[in-house]
């Protein structure tokens, strides 16, 4: 599931300029028995399968950076109940030095599992199969803020920090009678960086004035 959303474009330059290292770890490495078992009936009935604390806590120990202080390293377990991911987490996650995603799967987690992590993300108000698909897109918006990965000035003035990004353009001129705003075409730097500032706040107001209240 990894292999493709890693191997390619930003990311994979940021992984062979050695910016970044990404290592997968399966479970079934730490799985019991004979069998290497991972999960188990829940206690109570019903359906599915939960991943197992004991499993779980001995790959999550496994995996840290024990020469790291714990303001260096995360354990982010992906969860429908967490707090959920935005731009302001994906900075705060980029300073890290070692970031540990751990994804559930069918039914998802023994409860006790919150006791040996940092904090639950979840990636909106909707349920995947996994949590693949979140640490995917995590490790994507996180990746592209970790320095040198992206020229700084391209992340700085994005949407979301704080406010949407202005709109943007590039050629033709003219297209089936649609216009480049004229200030674009002006070399005027100062003016268009003004348009830019007012656009940016026009945009967001009408879409998402959530944004404006906040900031
Ligand atoms: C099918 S889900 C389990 C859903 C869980 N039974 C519930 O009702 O909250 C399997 C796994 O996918 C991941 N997952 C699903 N939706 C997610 C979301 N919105 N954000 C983050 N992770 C999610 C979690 O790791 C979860 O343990």
């Amino acid at each position: 599931m990894f292999g493709g959303p890693f191997d390619s474009s930003i990311i994979k330059r940021a992984i062979d300029k050695k910016l970044v290292e990404i290592n997968f770890v399966n479970l079934r490495d730490f799985g019991l028995g004979a069998h290497k078992t991972v999960d188990d009936t829940p206690y109570g009935g019903g359906k599915g399968m939960i991943l197992k604390v004991d499993v779980l806590q001995k790959a999550i120990e496994a995996v840290k950076d024990k020469k790291l202080n714990k303001k260096a390293q995360k354990v982010i377990l992906l969860s429908a109940h967490g707090k959920q991911f935005a731009q302001k987490k994906a900075q705060s996650f980029s300073k890290l030095k070692n970031l540990i995603l751990v994804c559930g799967h069918y039914e998802g987690f023994d409860e006790r599992v919150k006791k040996f992590i940092d904090e639950e993300v979840s990636v909106g108000d909707f349920i995947l199969t996994g949590g693949e698909i979140p640490a995917i897109l995590i490790t994507d918006a996180v990746l592209r803020l970790v320095g040198g990965v992206i020229k700084e000035d391209s992340a700085a003035f994005e949407s979301f920090s704080p406010y949407l990004e202005y709109p943007q353009y590039t050629k033709p001129q003219v297209f089936n009678h649609l216009k480049v705003p004229e200030v674009l075409l002006s070399g005027n730097h100062a003016k268009v960086s003004e348009w830019r500032k007012k656009e940016s706040l026009r945009v967001t107001a009408k879409l998402r004035p959530d944004l404006i209240k906040k900031h």
